[in-house]
């Protein structure tokens, strides 16, 4: 197994994953754990994630870690540690170096065991402030850009650095350095795969719930929790609880009858709290007021339809980036961006035990999962949809009619989307109604409307996302008939922020 010591980077979770993805299993481990800790797992490797901070201000890594043996590799932060740990130096940039740039191979790299499989010049990504400035004294500098250090290795202490991030997708022969790491360097064997793992958690399951009549879980139409109610079908009997908060999307309903109509073990019960939730969220505007209130809400809506101490166990799809993110905000590492609604939520009442059979699985290979389940793949493709739905689509103040509006533009959007086979060219995709009215001219009268966004993403993560290139030729049709159908809207917009600096959603 291989260690990924998180320090508090937007990606990382990445690593793991890259690194999973090849067969390597590799699990995230706060960074400031004791280095005798981590040396109790017995990692074939360990890496050292990138940072928002700067060495020596606290957050570095225990130094006893270089003394455990194993072989280390150094990301960004990571690798500015182990450089000035070394007896290197590392100084701040007098600007931050962030985006895509070139490394070329130097004649040491070619024979270094880590990065001799690049191309002799091949395309990073770098998102750094600090770099290093002198390598240390036995070190041997591997890569380099524009005349700088980019990477090196200390082979008779079995070290490695990396500038830049492998992780990443824009950084497209990342994964041939991670390859090497794990298994010429750490000598793992790339022998990890979803298959074994589904089979060896439906007999752990089985165990687990032998004596258990039914287990209790929330669902949203979402991948994770249609997943979730699928695999514990397949061992025991499922209640699933679909709260309708009155944010859900025209065809969310629609869709979770049709999956779960194959899976005789699943009773769906739907609770109408839509009342509910307007009385707290009518002409709310603040983003973090919405997204905590729906999540206090949902948890409470949950809990007295169950009612207290009628189940004993309760499922959550809790999938391991909730479970990374937020012993992130937990340790101080990642800045909290968003609140997000699915993490952790439910009350802790000890009689109740708690069932997260997807906690070790990160997304896409809860959508392999799913696969195998057997469950329809038109769902497993769908587009994450956000726990507070279009609440957080309707940018601005929350009212019946202005939901209303976004609701139709959403379901034409959709119906558009796959009628022209865009829907799967593009990661996420969505209309946000923005708190904006605009002057136009339909037929010969004056409107006075709201303006409507096109958000498309490209994306593999939710960690970094690109503008989804539809061309304005395939947009046109699509504005046109929002403006024409959906009364309310005179404008149509598309959105071209990539992430960073954006987020995905709006709000
Ligand atoms: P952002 O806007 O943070 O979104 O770039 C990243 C991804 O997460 C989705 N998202 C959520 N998912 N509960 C969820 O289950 C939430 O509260 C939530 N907020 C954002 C978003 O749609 C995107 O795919």
């Amino acid at each position: 197994m291989l260690c990924v010591l998180d320090y508090g980077s937007q990606y990382t979770q990445l690593i793991a994953r890259r690194l999973r993805s090849q067969g390597f299993f590799s699990e995230v481990l706060p960074g400031r754990l004791s280095a005798s800790a981590i040396a109790a797992r017995r990692p074939s490797g360990i890496i050292l994630s990138g940072s928002p901070h700067s060495v020596g201000t606290g957050f570095d890594p225990d130094p006893a870690l270089l003394s455990i043996g194993v072989p280390i590799l150094g990301l960004c932060f990571g690798y500015q540690f182990l450089a000035q740990q070394l007896g290197g130096r590392v100084a701040q940039s007098t600007h931050r170096e962030y985006g895509a740039a070139q490394v070329r191979k130097t004649q040491a790299g070619k024979l270094d065991p880590l990065v001799n499989r690049l191309s002799p010049t091949t395309q990073v990504w770098m998102s750094h402030g600090d770099s290093v400035v002198e390598l240390p004294p036995d070190a041997q500098l591997v890569l380099e850009s524009a005349g700088k250090p980019a990477g090196f290795a200390l082979p008779s202490r079995r070290i490695w650095g990396l500038q830049f991030h492998p992780e990443v997708y824009h950084t497209p022969e990342g994964k041939l350095l991670l390859e090497s790491f794990a298994r010429d360097i750490c000598k793992q064997t790339p022998n990890w795969n979803l298959r074994a793992e589904l089979t060896e958690l439906k007999d752990k399951l089985r165990t687990e719930l032998a004596d258990v009549r039914e287990v209790v879980c929330a669902v949203s139409g979402g991948v994770d929790s249609t997943v979730l109610a699928v695999l514990l079908s397949q061992v025991c009997k499922v209640r699933a609880l679909f709260v309708d908060h009155g944010f859900l999307r025209a065809y969310d309903l629609a869709n979770l009858r049709r999956v779960f109509a194959n899976f005789p073990n699943i009773q769906l019960e739907v609770v109408d709290a839509k009342e509910r939730f307007w009385a707290a969220l009518d002409g709310v505007s603040d983003p973090e007021q919405k997204r905590l209130t729906i999540g206090r809400l949902f948890v409470k809506t949950f809990a007295d339809h169950v009612g207290e101490g009628r189940f004993t166990h309760l499922a959550q799809g809790t999938i391991y980036s909730d479970v990374i993110e937020s012993a992130a905000v937990a340790h101080g590492g990642a800045a909290h961006i968003k609140s997000h609604h699915n993490v952790g939520g439910f009350p802790q009442d000890a009689r109740v035990q708690l069932v997260e059979p997807l906690r070790p699985f990160f997304k896409d290979e809860v959508r392999e999962l799913g696969v195998l389940l057997g469950i329809d793949s038109d769902i497993l493709h769908l587009h994450p949809f956000p726990g507070p739905g279009l609440a957080i689509r309707c940018i601005g103040e929350l009212r019946r009619d202005r939901i209303e509006i976004l609701r139709r533009a959403d379901a034409i959007f959709y119906e558009e989307l796959i009628r022209r086979d865009m829907y799967l060219r593009t990661w996420q995709a969505f209309v946000a109604l923005l708190p904006v009215r605009t002057v136009g001219v339909m037929g010969d009268q004056r409107s006075y409307e709201h303006a409507l966004a096109i958000r498309a993403v490209s994306s593999v993560d939710a960690m970094t996302a690109d503008v989804t290139e539809f061309s304005i030729a395939e947009l046109l049709p699509i504005a046109a008939r929002l403006v024409n159908e959906v009364r309310g809207i005179n404008r149509v917009v598309y959105d071209l922020t990539t992430k960073p600096p954006g987020t995905i959603e709006w709000e």
